[in-house]
């Protein structure tokens, strides 16, 4: 018998909508997965297995195939494990085939049947503002996430048995509700910083017109202690910026507990790779300039990144988007940010310092 259920793949910032047919028919024990699936979901065979098994239902005995249609798009992660156990299971006729019609399903199994958190809850509820039913069957942490998206039905499920009473009608799910707006993050605040009023009002300056500011000066003069309090007085996000952020970050797969207020603060390690920097992969995620979009990315050490790394920032720093081409397609993630970066004069630090002197060789510091 086939069986269908409606799902999600995660398409850079898109979700895009994905069927999973599922068809048990006689024959000799089986089980593919077609549709360009990656490793992630091959696997989710195993995974189905063992929590289908742990839940007390039966596993066909019999040639199984699971297609992921459009087959053309490249399926990632574990996130089908869920509406291919229960596509799965209505093929059995465990489940009613009407069940699964009104809703989309997301999430990843564990061995014991409980339903793990998957990335993209907002994008998934976006994307269902758009063109079929409104509900979603999601694990809680990720229904928490869609539900801040108005008009949407996300209904929190934590294991598989669940999901299986509710679809059966036996038993009720509450929509997850919105917990509103996140907690602010504190960032620390410029009463903290003593003197340094020169570079303070080049701070201030910045962030009242958006500006990006580099500071250069010897080790311990405030540098890193000035970049961090700058977000601090950045303006509050406005709601359609709150959800640009959160877009970014549900797709990243960060937990949000609500609408984030405060502008983002980045502050990503000089070893940072390019892909980890502007985002990448075989289905781009966003990176670092993506996640601090609205907000300020802070580059401490600015002559320590590579090459590379710097060269990548051009784009968004003039366009405030990134564009990441791919085979296939090509993904534009937003990247509108402060840029605040800090340098020491030369590789000791000292160099220009009236009281110390500098060790470095002309030739080190010109580098
Ligand atoms: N102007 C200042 N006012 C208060 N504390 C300061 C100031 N400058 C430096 N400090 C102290 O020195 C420490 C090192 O400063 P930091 O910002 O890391 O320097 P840098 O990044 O320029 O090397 C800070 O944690 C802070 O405690
Ligand atoms: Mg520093």
């Amino acid at each position: 018998m086939l069986a269908r259920a409606k799902t999600f793949a995660l398409w850079g910032l898109e979700a895009v909508p994905v069927t999973v047919e599922a068809d048990v028919s006689p024959g000799l024990p089986s089980y593919s997965v077609v549709g360009l699936p990656d490793a992630a979901v091959n696997e989710s065979r195993d995974r189905v297995r063992a929590a289908i098994k742990n839940a007390g239902l039966p596993y066909p005995q019999a040639r199984v195939v699971v297609n992921l249609a459009p087959a053309d798009l490249k399926k990632e992660g574990p996130r089908f494990d869920l509406p291919i156990a229960l596509a799965l299971l209505a093929a059995q006729g465990v489940l009613p085939l009407e069940a699964l019609e009104g809703l989309y399903i997301a999430g990843e199994l564990g061995l014991g049947g409980e339903v793990r958190p998957v990335p993209g809850g907002v994008n998934m509820a976006l994307a269902t503002l758009r063109a079929g039913p409104r509900r979603l069957l999601l694990p809680v942490a990720t229904a928490r996430e869609a539900a801040l998206v108005e008009g949407v039905e996300a209904l929190p499920v934590q294991t598989l048995e669940e999901a299986i009473a509710f679809l059966r009608g036996e038993a009720e799910l509450a929509p997850a509700s919105p917990e509103g707006e996140e907690e602010a993050e504190a960032y620390p605040d410029f009463a903290d910083l003593k003197g340094q009023a020169k570079a303070r009002r080049a701070a201030e300056i910045a962030a009242a017109g958006f500006h990006h500011l580099l500071m250069s000066g010897t080790p311990g003069s405030g540098k890193t202690m000035i970049a961090r309090r700058l977000p601090g007085v950045l303006p509050d996000l406005t709601q359609e910026e709150a959800m640009e952020v959160l877009r970014i970050r549900s797709a990243a797969g960060i937990p949000s507990r609500g609408l984030p207020r405060r502008p983002p603060f980045r502050a990503p390690h000089h070893t940072v790779s390019e892909v980890g920097l502007v985002g990448g992969g075989a289905v781009p995620r966003p990176g670092e300039v993506s996640l601090a979009h609205r907000g300020v990315l802070f580059l401490d050490e600015l002559p320590e990144f590579s090459r590379r790394a710097l060269e990548v920032l051009r784009q968004p720093l003039e366009d405030g988007v990134v564009s990441i081409a791919r085979a296939r397609a090509s993904f534009t993630f937003p990247a509108r940010f402060l840029l605040v970066a800090a340098m020491n004069p030369c590789p000791c630090g000292w160099y220009g310092d009236p009281e110390r002197a500098c060790t470095c060789s002309p030739h080190q510091i010109r580098r």
